[in-house]
């Protein structure tokens, strides 16, 4: 059992579920087929009925969006196409009012090439000369080592004007800073500062585990099991271009900047092994406050390996360090269309009803699958530099699909990427009137987390199971939860263990059980998860 006395259990993200939404795909105000922050804006009742206590905005600083606002052109505005700083002022109050809290996307490691400060830098005079990491040519000619960018290709671009190489670990149009520079350093806690004082609650940050490279820029070792299948990133070990020690000192600057405005939250985005995610807590937990865990992205989708898996990272969390976990975002292939519509409802119980902090994707909760991109509509730089491989990202940025109106209420407008082919049916306006529905089920998962400790706050303790079945308690003082999830398709039974309390059932994956008492053995339907709740006896 793990969890017990290590919280403060005042802190309202580790209560909370925490809602991504990608600005562009949310809501549109203006009709010009793009959302933007009145459109989020006017959705926030939405939220609130849905009942998520937070929401992290991707982002929406003025950007030429070569990578869709994660090329930042100025940390302390707001892109036009996604509105005004009065627009998202207005965002912040209205969620405020309504008990919601605002995390931002921060993105540390690189600024657009139309950042004033690269283009100052890139004239090799002044006072922002060194403000990204500049090397010549090698001595025989070409980039200045063989790193490669997550979005395929050279990690170097050559740059006319300074007649020097620029390091990016992203597109050439997203050149990464110097953070061992204290001016750097110091304009980047300007601008957090910026945000704070205008009332947000915390950041996320973007591509954290790249802030800081090997000080001598040695070659990364071949990936030797690499085959032409894969990205071409993945063809090197990426042992030297990211993850160095002198990472959790930059966030633990960031976190010390952000507690100057009282207690803010800081979420860390990082792709690595467990491991090493949990270095990300930080010395003394100075680091982030919930370092991003993805296992539930790439696991295999198996009752054996998710209980493993969770144990293991149960395991791995440093003393006083609160987990979280994740199970889609707008990098990654949407749950359903991972493990399917069934499974998904079941994803759904597990990841609102595991210890940690959930993040939610934005249309997992109408179980948005797999969304066919028409080869002229697709939009991610990386689907089109590196095509044929499935890299894209456009599937999962799909519009949010509202209501059985033309463009599914997102906008009046064609919208910048396809809605599902069942849009008009799957939209909240369908579901919120079928009680079956993913929406109501998310929905119904929520208010119950919300109403139970043992959910929230509770010991996590792994149960005996076999099969397809993963079953584990939730407790909180008198208050027992246990959750047994069917990952299979055939109906199986599951014996709840010797000494359990009376349990009855409160709420399954299928909507159609509740308040019926377990006698010896809990029957389960094919891809059903259900809720159980427990009285100490
Ligand atoms: C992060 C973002 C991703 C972006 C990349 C570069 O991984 O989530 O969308 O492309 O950073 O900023
Ligand atoms: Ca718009």
């Amino acid at each position: 059992m793990t969890g017990a006395g290590s919280s403060k259990p005042d802190l309202w993200w580790r209560k909370g579920v925490i809602y991504q939404i990608y600005p562009r795909s949310f809501q549109d105000s203006n009709g010009d087929g793009i959302g933007d922050l009145e459109g989020v804006r006017q959705r926030l009742d939405y939220l609130v009925w849905l009942g998520v206590d937070a929401i992290w905005i991707s982002p929406f600083y003025p950007s030429p969006m070569h990578d869709f606002g994660y090329d930042v052109a100025d940390y302390c505005g707001v892109d036009p196409m996604f509105g005004t700083l009065e627009s998202f002022d207005a965002v912040v109050a209205d969620a405020h009012a309504r008990g919601l809290r605002i995390i931002l996307d921060f993105v540390p490691n690189h600024t657009s090439i139309e950042h004033p400060w690269f283009q100052e830098s890139r004239t090799g005079q002044g006072p922002r000369r060194d403000w990204y990491i500049w090397r010549d040519a090698a001595p025989s000619g070409g980039p200045p080592n063989n790193w490669i960018s997550n979005f395929g290709g050279p990690a170097w671009s050559f740059d006319a004007v300074r007649g020097q190489y620029y390091h990016h670990a992203f597109l050439p149009e997203q050149p990464d800073v110097d953070w061992r520079n204290p001016k750097l350093r110091d304009a980047m806690h300007e601008a957090l500062r910026f945000w704070l004082a205008r009332g947000v609650d915390g950041f996320r940050l973007d591509a954290v585990w790249h802030v800081v490279k090997d000080e001598a820029l040695r070659d990364n070792p071949p990936n030797d099991t690499w085959t032409a299948k894969q990205p071409d990133i993945e063809r090197l070990l990426q042992i030297h271009s990211a993850d160095q020690p002198g990472a959790h000192e930059v966030i633990a600057g960031m976190r010390k900047v952000t507690e100057e405005f009282g207690e803010r939250l800081v979420i860390a985005e990082l792709y690595l092994p467990v491991d090493r995610i949990v270095a990300y807590y930080g010395e003394d937990l100075r680091g982030a406050h919930l370092p991003f865990n993805f296992q539930l992205i790439a696991a295999p989708w198996n009752a054996a390996g998710l209980g493993d898996l969770i144990e293991a990272y149960e395991a791995a969390l440093p003393r006083g360090g609160w987990p979280n976990w994740v199970l889609g975002n707008h990098d990654r292939a949407r749950i359903a269309a991972r493990v399917g519509p069934a499974q998904a409802r079941v994803a759904a119980m597990l990841l609102l009803t595991l210890r940690g902090t959930p993040t939610f994707y934005y249309g997992d909760e109408l179980g948005i699958g797999e969304v066919e991109i028409p080869p002229d509509r697709i939009r991610d730089p990386w689907a089109l530099r590196e095509p044929g491989l499935g890299v894209g990202r456009d599937p999962e940025r799909t519009p949010m699909q509202w209501d059985a109106s033309p463009h599914a209420g997102f906008s009046t407008h064609e919208p910048w990427l396809p809605l599902t082919p069942d849009w008009a049916s799957r939209s909240v306006a369908a579901q919120r009137a079928d009680p079956a529905s993913m929406l109501s089920l998310t929905r119904a998962l929520l208010h119950y987390r919300r109403a139970h400790e043992s959910l929230s706050l509770g010991t996590f303790r792994r149960l005996a199971s076999e099969g397809d079945v993963l079953a584990y308690e939730r407790r909180s003082g008198d208050e027992w939860t246990t959750v047994v999830l069917n990952l299979g398709a055939s109906p199986t039974l599951w014996r709840p263990p010797v000494g359990s309390p009376g349990m009855t059932v409160v709420m399954s994956t299928h909507c159609d059980r509740s308040d019926e008492a377990v006698v010896e053995m809990l029957p389960l339907r094919g891809d059903e998860g259900v809720i159980l709740a427990g009285e100490a006896r």
